[in-house]
């Protein structure tokens, strides 16, 4: 979960990693910390809280140097402190490390270590890798082959960085398991290390992504990947094709209100070079789907966390309805410990924004290991998701840096559209002129997406009403269910107000008793085939003297007659409606943060990838 940065070439390190660590801050931000070889040894400047606190602590007391790392911390092991922020320094003043993951026995290597009489400064797991290496660079291995021997002795999923005033010419940088990314940036007599794509992405676009159980040996002038066994690899050199600016927050207050603004762009990226408006045809060419295969499939689990999963379950009933596979929605956490059945003809498809998310990625092992065809649905270009996928759909929905996620929500409800469609023809479950006119619906997308953010402001004014509410209850009835899900978790998380989702049809079987007049009931009810029903809950909700907004379908005339408040939505084809109807949730969700005074991009306890279990 936490944010890397290293830098090694002719530069001063220190503001490049300031300005990494910038743009991971969304990964952690308990604590920060950057270490630097200045005239041949090794500073660091850390502190507890946000980037800013060490901005200003590097400001008075600046570090310079060519070579560097930096850390956000996500804390997992002793108290976010300035004595826990990462890098860690050994013993010897030498080395140095930063470290995403949790190394899982550290308690008993601790205890060796300090049985040898290695004193500890910090209560994390990290230390112990630092102490580690020293003790094998004591004995005069190298650094390269130190650090592989300290990998050895770990348990637990990492990504590490190490750097020594013993060999000041190189980074080691080196990934085990899934505790999130490593990619080594290739520039020209510089190199950059990071946890993530977006840190780096102002100085390079050439990026190598280490495998579980690699590590680079990073120097100013190149790169050698090698094994954990020390085999030498060839890499695999990617493109990023991101633009950089899209990592910015520009002329917006907050990230997250700005990527609520890119759907627009980011659902006609998503669109671009996948249909063929003339045809009616969809083209995935990157998720290797042969006419066999669909035949061949009996079953389809998605599997998934928080909102992805939310976008899981609008996919199952697409896919169900469109191409008649069945499909289960499992989060991901769940998934690997309950047995699933699972055999040549399941597919398991993983929908990821990140690519890192430590459960997604071990209920991807787990279904590898059970023989499924693995798919992915994932934005992060080169995560592990991504490659250890037999076929993908990148999400197109560009970096996404508000923690709460909202563009990596719509990207894949119509990516699932889309496969729901292939699949289908493919199969021949769906007749050509229903194909055809299924497709041309696509096209409405960015408009209507477009039409509902014209309308912030009267959300605005909602929001402004609602914005002291304590508890709040969001409806939903099928292809919409999932929305009142998405609603709510965008609420919670970023409010901290008690939101609960509920499909509509169940609040009477127990949750109706919450209602009353400080619970409000968000009900969505555009114009669907679940519309008349929704209508009812509606009726029973005011009956009990809650006050109820609704997400309606501009032109309803029964709504506004019912509810107390309005978010119109344009008409949309049912099955697309989701993307529509999350908008204006989305918008509530910002707003009611935004006014309340809260840190909308950095909400408390949360990171961006979760990459522990
Ligand atoms: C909520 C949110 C999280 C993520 C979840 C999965 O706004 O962002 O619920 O959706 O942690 O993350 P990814 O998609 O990176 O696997």
């Amino acid at each position: 979960m936490c944010g890397i940065v290293g830098y090694i070439g002719h530069r001063n390190a220190t503001p490049i990693i300031l300005n990494g660590l910038k743009r991971l801050e969304y990964r952690g931000y308990d604590s920060a910390g950057l270490a630097v070889l200045q005239d041949g040894r090794i500073e660091v400047r850390r502190d507890a809280g946000k980037l800013s606190k060490l901005a200003a602590l590097v400001e008075s007391q600046p570090l310079n140097g060519h070579v560097g790392i930096g850390h956000t911390r996500w804390a997992t092991h002793g108290e976010p402190s300035a004595r826990n922020a990462h890098p860690h320094v050994g013993s010897t003043g030498e080395v140095v490390v930063v470290h995403n993951g949790i190394v899982e026995n550290f308690l008993e290597l601790r205890a060796d270590l300090e049985a040898e009489g290695v004193k500890f400064n910090s209560d994390t797991d990290t230390e112990v890798i630092v102490h580690l290496v020293e003790r094998f660079l004591a004995s005069g291995t190298s650094l390269e082959e130190s650090v592989r021997q300290a990998l050895r002795q770990l348990r637990g999923a990492h990504g590490i960085v190490v750097l020594s005033s013993r060999e000041p010419d190189k980074i080691i940088a080196a990934r085990i398991g899934n505790a999130g990314g490593v990619v080594v940036g290739v520039g020209e007599g510089e190199m950059f290390v990071a946890s993530d794509i977006p840190a780096i992405l102002e100085h390079t676009r050439q990026m190598i992504f280490l495998d579980s159980h690699q590590m680079a040996v990073v120097k100013a002038d190149g790169v050698v990947v090698k094994t954990l066994s020390g085999q030498v690899v060839t890499p695999q050199v990617h493109h990023i094709s991101w633009d950089p600016v899209a990592a910015e927050k520009g002329e917006y207050r907050h990230f997250m209100q700005k990527e609520i603004h890119e759907q627009v762009r980011s659902l006609t990226d998503t669109l671009a070079g996948r249909v063929d408006f003339d045809e009616g045809t969809i083209r995935l060419p990157q998720l290797n789907l042969t006419p066999e295969l669909a035949r061949r499939i009996q079953r389809i689990y998605i599997t998934a966390c928080g909102t992805a999963a939310h976008a899981g379950m609008v996919g199952k009933i697409l896919i169900e309805r469109i191409a008649r596979i069945p499909v289960e929605v499992d989060i991901a956490s769940e998934f690997r410990y309950r047995d699933p059945i699972i055999d040549a003809d399941t597919v398991v498809l993983a929908i990821s924004q990140s690519g890192e998310t430590a459960d997604t990625l071990a209920a991807m092992d787990e279904s590898r290991r059970k023989g499924a065809t693995l798919w992915a649905i994932v934005n992060a270009i080169g995560s592990q998701a991504m490659r250890i996928a037999d076929g993908y759909i990148a999400m197109q929905a560009g970096p996404e840096i508000g923690v709460a996620s909202t563009k990596a929500f719509t990207a894949p409800l119509v990516d699932l559209y889309m496969l729901a469609i292939l699949l289908g023809d493919l199969r021949g479950t769906l007749p050509e002129t229903e194909r055809k006119r299924l497709v041309a619906d696509l096209r409405l997308i960015p408009d209507l997406v477009s039409r509902c953010l014209d309308r912030e402001a009267e959300v605005v004014q909602v929001a402004r009403e609602m914005r002291y509410i304590r508890n709040i209850l969001y409806l939903g009835r099928g292809i919409n269910m999932p929305i009142a899900y998405e609603g709510a978790l965008k609420l919670k998380e970023i409010s901290y107000i008690h939101a609960e989702a509920y499909p509509a049809g169940e609040m009477k079987h127990g949750p109706i008793a919450l209602i009353d007049r400080d619970m409000p009931v968000l009900a969505i009810a555009p114009k669907d085939p679940w519309y008349e029903k929704m209508i009812s809950q509606i009726e029973q909700a005011k009956a009990r003297g809650g006050s109820v907004i609704a997400v309606a379908t501009e032109g309803d005339e029964r709504l506004p007659a019912l509810c107390d408040h309005i978010f119109w939505v344009p008409d949309a084809p049912w099955m697309l409606s989701p993307v529509v109807t999350v908008i204006p949730l989305q918008l509530f969700a910002y707003h009611i943060a935004a006014l309340r005074g809260l840190d909308v991009d950095q909400p408390r306890n949360l990171a961006k990838s979760v990459t522990v279990e």
